[in-house]
């Protein structure tokens, strides 16, 4: 391939940034962040290098599910703003060469949903238009509580509505009804909105609960209900008519072979992207044991894709952090090392904390975490916060502990709002990771601090195509476990990055293969020019040390 074709596809060389409006900056004082509050902060986002804002759901909401329980598809919650304000996001966000993605939640809406009122008011479907936009079943479900999803709120994924005797069918809470996903009427009303989104300049979607979407087994707990590649199908084909270059990425936290049908094969007319939940999951058992084996073989097993699809990396989201792929022995391991309380752990699967704090405060490590991110092959996802180091609230519900707002400045609140700290949407966190240690301002202008290693390491990802486009080699070495060494390559180029997961040094000789004798090697970091002689070069790291280097044929003189 050539340099110019990584032109196309920008998704394969993004820099994704998810937010929520409402934690984000509260601009009007009333406690709840707003799209005015986004607008002023659109600059910090581009100047942290990111490419691609990713809201989260902002649509009118009863929020009994932090706004995934959507009432309204065509129209912006109130406390957040209007349409037209969410207008001056996107003319804004595009002018400082952003792209902006909205959460697209199509699995279940609100039970407050007009749709799912009109759905239950009246059994017969020869009545009643709306009754089969839901999932409806006359005889008792029996046993389903090993399918639920928050097994800490629900027992089952039907509940019973009063009003016609039937169950209606939800895998999350009950307020969540599931869609009927194989209704023509259902799909025609979703497209509409998504039509909408992009009409108003949205750049693509990130899509909701995708492994749901089947509804099965079906009401004699036979089949599936829907086919989900079906529905995902129709609604790839409706993007792409509508925007050449708007993307979907999937939240299809599955085997890699049920992704790879995700994405749809070779024929990719599925998800363009998708969340690589297994990579995520091997990277912390690998940080947990101080051993790379477990992540080079999730990297090594991840299935080859189509040139127009990409994984979405990340290490934390707005969700618990979930161990569910791993065993339940590697699980208790990453329990063990980072979050070995009770008060720490969610749904028996997962964790409520953030990084910092389940790196036990070390700043290297912490640092090493997120090199580690955007060194890996994929498109790496920032969660808002984690560009400071923020922790979580422990003292806070199941998922709301990382949902906490913007740590802006040391003032009060955070700088996030000026409203009475009772009248914050959400507190702000109040201990060794709070305000007064943890914020944007005091980072900014400083060089050492976390958030300018992230910048930098946004800054590399924009200089190196590779990391984004490449392919990717393990590469062996002799410094044992602890230690990832890998290489992705681009033509005549590649990046080299070495990587302790350990917290001891070491010295790796990182092999430079493939460029005939004596290439050229830059650290990408320092921007040191290294002698290699021969075909490998030493490398020596602190304890959770890290090392990019560029590699390319000797007397080459590409820039930068
Ligand atoms: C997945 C979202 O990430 C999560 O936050 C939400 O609760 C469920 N889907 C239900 O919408």
């Amino acid at each position: 391939m050539r340099i110019t074709d990584t032109s196309d596809l920008w998704w394969k060389s993004a820099v994704i940034y998810c937010l929520d409006v409402e934690t984000f900056l509260d601009a009007d004082g009333d406690g709840i962040g707003d799209l005015e509050g986004l607008a002023q902060r659109i600059d910090y986002l581009a100047d942290l290098g990111i490419t691609c804002l990713w809201l989260m759901p902002f649509y009118p909401s009863p929020d009994r599910d932090d706004g995934y329980d959507i009432k309204d598809y065509l129209s912006v919650d109130e406390r957040l703003g209007d349409l037209g304000r969410m207008v001056e996001i996107l003319r804004l966000a595009h002018d400082r060469g952003l792209r902006v993605i909205a959460d697209l939640v199509v699995n279940h809406t609100s039970d407050q949903h007009p749709w799912f009122r009109r759905s239950r008011a009246e059994k017969d479907p020869a009545k009643n238009p709306y009754r089969d936009y839901y999932v409806w079943r006359a005889d008792e479900p029996g046993d389903t509580s090993a399918q639920v999803v928050f097994p800490d709120q629900e027992d089952s994924i039907w509940t019973k509505d009063d009003k016609t005797g039937e169950w209606y069918l939800h895998h999350f809470y009950r307020h969540q009804p599931d869609l009927n996903l194989d209704h023509p009427e259902v799909v025609a009303e979703l497209l509409r909105a998504v039509g909408f989104w992009l009409e108003l300049g949205f750049d693509g979607f990130r899509v909701d609960g995708v492994p749901f979407f089947a509804q099965g087994p079906g009401k004699e707990g036979g089949d599936d209900l829907v086919d989900p590649h079906a529905f995902m199908k129709q609604l790839r084909d409706f993007v792409q008519l509508r925007r050449g270059d708007a993307v979907t990425l999937g939240e299809v936290n599955l085997a890699h072979e049920d992704q790879l049908a995700f994405f749809g094969g070779d024929a990719a007319d599925e998800f363009h992207m998708q969340f690589d939940f297994i990579g995520m999951q091997a990277t912390y058992l690998s940080m947990a044991r101080q051993d790379a084996r477990p992540l080079a073989t999730a990297l090594q097993e991840r299935p080859e894709l189509h040139r127009t699809n990409q994984w979405a990396t990340f290490l934390r989201n707005h969700d618990e952090l979930t161990l569910d792929k791993l065993s339940d022995a590697e699980r208790q391991e990453v329990f063990d090392a980072f979050g070995p309380e009770e008060r720490m752990q969610v749904y028996g699967r997962g964790l409520k904390r953030r990084l910092p704090t389940m790196m036990g405060g070390e700043p290297r490590r912490l640092r090493m975490a997120y090199s580690l991110l955007f060194s890996l092959p994929g498109t790496p996802t920032l969660y808002y916060g984690e560009e400071i180091g923020m922790g979580e609230d422990l003292a806070a519900e199941g998922r709301m502990a990382v949902r906490t707002p913007m740590q802006w400045s040391a003032t009060k609140n955070g700088g996030f709002s000026s409203a009475r700290p009772s009248r914050l949407v959400q507190p702000v966190v109040g201990d060794g990771y709070g305000p007064e240690h943890v914020n944007v301002m005091d980072q900014l202008h400083d060089p050492d601090s976390l958030l300018s290693w992230i910048r930098t390491l946004i800054r590399i990802r924009h200089a190196c195509p590779e990391l984004g486009w490449g392919e990717l080699e393990i590469l062996e070495h002799d410094a044992g476990p602890a230690v990832l060494a890998h290489r992705l390559s681009l033509e005549s180029t590649a990046v080299v990055a070495v990587h302790n997961l350990g917290a001891d040094p070491v010295t790796v000789t990182v092999p430079t293969h493939g460029f005939g004798g004596d290439p050229r090697v830059v650290d990408l970091v320092t921007h040191d020019v290294l002698a290699a002689p021969g075909t490998e070069v030493p490398c020596a790291l602190e304890g959770y040390g890290v090392r990019w280097l560029r590699v390319r044929p000797t007397g080459d003189l590409a820039v930068p």
